[in-house]
């Protein structure tokens, strides 16, 4: 009897021994198991899908993530950082002149602040006003502007960073007696993946904070894709993608939509929802417009409408195929790759190019047969201005055209 009493003993410490271990076993391993197979979501799209990030992707597309990190796109935003902020806090070049004031950048224990001193105090301001950059825009090709919270409001400050000079400058278009301005939808819709207003039409500068996914990441131009993750994850044999748009099977139309999002001028004219409703696969012209369609191409600015200028280029209009892909990869930087671009054109153009390869040899050797220096060249935008100090005049910022065309 006490034997057998003793081995229900150990039979029970044995069963509970077996219980906790499991359990601690569980609880260890419970936050990378749950992590693994429900994604972090970063934010939630109109339409229910959700978010969840390149960091995602990589296992199992590690070669695109590679090199999209390193692209204009992934970089075009960020917090603001001593890695992401170009411009430099050293006491000697941290001062920008205006006409009525001056504005100091500082960085103190990790965050970093524009101080404004007003020569007047203009509209009732103080004459002094000190704010913190706590989002970059801009990855730095050309140059970046800066955003402070106040709460959940989110306001642009007065003092860009301008690559070309390397040292910080007044923002352009920025009113000269102003120091911040409210940031709605119509200034993030091109430089974030995702934001949520307050305002359903993005009209005001009021976001859900958590929900401002910095960036352009993957989901931008493929859709959220919490559920392709899940699915892929839970049937790892299966090669066949699901819950994703093909992009291979969309119009050319709906590919260009993609990348006119951004690339095809400021689309004021919301028609439909907000800038973040719209999802790749769906039709642009349905959500935004633009003011100033019909303008004939020689006023379009150069300054982020590539799609308006290529679609009024004869390269375009007489290849059934063209679009943006046919010359961009849009996972790498690609920046300054010339030789690249130019053995794309060569493609199509290595047996009609008698006006400049053939006659003109001397002129195209010269220029070491660079097309793209001569049929795109590099034109300055009217909109896109910058003021370098009180004296000089706005000068504007040089940008690829993409009206292929014969300039002389
Ligand atoms: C667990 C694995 C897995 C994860 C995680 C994953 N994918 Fe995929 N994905 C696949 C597989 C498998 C395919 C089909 C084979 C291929 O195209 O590589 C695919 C295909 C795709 C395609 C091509 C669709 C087509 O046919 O045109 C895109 C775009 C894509 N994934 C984007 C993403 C993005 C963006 C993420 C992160 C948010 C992601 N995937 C996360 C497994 C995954
Ligand atoms: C319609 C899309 C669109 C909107 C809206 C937009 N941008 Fe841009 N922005 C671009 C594109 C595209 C570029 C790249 C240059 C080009 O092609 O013109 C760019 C370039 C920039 C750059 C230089 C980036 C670099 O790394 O060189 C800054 C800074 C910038 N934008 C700030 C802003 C701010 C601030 C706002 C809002 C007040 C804004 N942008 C609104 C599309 C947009
Ligand atoms: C700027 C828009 C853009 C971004 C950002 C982007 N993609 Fe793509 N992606 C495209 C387009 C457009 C295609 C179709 C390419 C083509 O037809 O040449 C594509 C194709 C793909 C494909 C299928 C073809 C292939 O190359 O294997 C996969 C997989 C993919 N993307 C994954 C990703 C992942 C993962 C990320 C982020 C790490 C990402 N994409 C970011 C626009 C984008
Ligand atoms: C969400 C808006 C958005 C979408 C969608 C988008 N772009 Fe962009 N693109 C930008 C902005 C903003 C910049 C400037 C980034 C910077 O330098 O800060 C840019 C820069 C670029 C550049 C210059 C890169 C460099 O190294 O300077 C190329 C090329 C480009 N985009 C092509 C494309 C193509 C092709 C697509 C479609 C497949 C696309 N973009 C989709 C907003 C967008
Ligand atoms: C997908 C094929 C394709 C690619 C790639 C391409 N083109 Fe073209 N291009 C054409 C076609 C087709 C025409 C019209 C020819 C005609 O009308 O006979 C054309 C016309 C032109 C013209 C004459 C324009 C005019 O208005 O008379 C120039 C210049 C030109 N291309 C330069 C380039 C350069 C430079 C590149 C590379 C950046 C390039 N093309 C890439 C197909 C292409
Ligand atoms: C025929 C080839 C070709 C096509 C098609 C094409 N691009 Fe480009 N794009 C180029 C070249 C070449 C450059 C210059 C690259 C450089 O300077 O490194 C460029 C540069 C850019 C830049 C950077 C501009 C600047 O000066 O900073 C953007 C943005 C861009 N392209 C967007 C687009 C978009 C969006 C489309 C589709 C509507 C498109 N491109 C179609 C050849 C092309
Ligand atoms: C030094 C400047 C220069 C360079 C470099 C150059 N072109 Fe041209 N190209 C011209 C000029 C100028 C014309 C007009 C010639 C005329 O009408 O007499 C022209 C005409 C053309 C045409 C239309 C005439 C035709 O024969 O169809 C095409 C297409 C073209 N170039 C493509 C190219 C390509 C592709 C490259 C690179 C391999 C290139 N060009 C390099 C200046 C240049």
């Amino acid at each position: 009897m006490i034997l057998k009493k003793k081995g229900i003993r150990n039979i029970i410490l044995f069963l509970v021994g077996i219980t906790v271990a499991s359990f601690v076993w569980h609880c260890k391993n419970r936050t990378t198991e749950s992590d693994y197979f429900t994604p972090k979501v970063l934010a939630t799209h109109a339409t229910g899908g959700n978010y969840v990030g390149s960091e995602t992707c990589m296992e199992c597309h590690a070669d695109i993530y590679e090199t999209h990190i390193g692209t204009a796109h992934y970089n075009t935003s960020a917090v603001a950082s001593s890695e992401s902020i170009k411009g430099s806090f050293d006491t000697d070049s941290n001062t920008i002149e205006l006409q009525d004031a001056r504005l100091t950048l500082h960085s103190e224990d990790g965050a970093f602040f524009q101080k404004s001193d007003f020569k007047y105090g203009t509209h009732g301001q103080a004459k002094e006003v000190t704010s913190k950059l706590d989002v970059v825009i801009g990855s730095g090709v050309k140059g970046q502007s800066y955003l402070s919270w106040e709460d959940d409001r989110l306001f642009q400050l007065q003092a860009s960073y301008y690559t070309p000079i390397d040292n910080w400058v007044n923002a352009p278009g920025f009113p000269v007696t102003s120091f911040k301005r409210p940031i709605t939808d119509a200034c993030l819709k091109c430089h974030v993946t995702f934001a949520k207003n307050h305002d359903p039409v993005g009209n005001s500068n009021q976001f859900v904070k958590d929900q401002l996914f910095l960036g352009i990441d993957c989901e931008r131009c493929h859709g959220p894709l919490e559920k392709h993750v899940l699915y892929q994850r839970g049937n790892p044999s299966v090669e066949t993608p699901e819950h994703i748009i093909k992009i291979d099977s969309l119009s050319r139309q709906q590919r260009l939509d993609i990348c006119a999002q951004c690339h095809s001028g400021l689309r004021n004219r919301q028609i439909k929802g907000n800038p973040f409703d719209f999802l790749p696969g769906e039709h642009l012209d349905e959500y935004s417009k633009n003011y100033n369609s019909g303008r004939p191409k020689e006023k379009l600015d150069v300054h982020g409408n590539q799609y308006g200028l290529l679609t009024s280029s004869q390269c375009f209009i007489k290849s059934p195929d063209m679009d943006c892909t046919t010359c961009h990869n849009p996972h790498k930087n690609q920046r300054g790759d010339m030789a690249s671009f130019n053995k794309i054109c060569m493609e199509c153009h290595a047996s009609i190019t008698k006006g400049c390869t053939n006659e003109n040899t001397t002129m195209t050797t010269g220029m070491n047969n660079d097309c793209i220096a001569c049929h795109m060249p590099l034109s300055p935008s009217s909109t896109m201005q910058v003021q370098l100090n009180t004296d000089s005049l706005a000068e504007p910022v040089y940008i690829r055209t993409h009206l292929i065309d014969i300039y002389e």
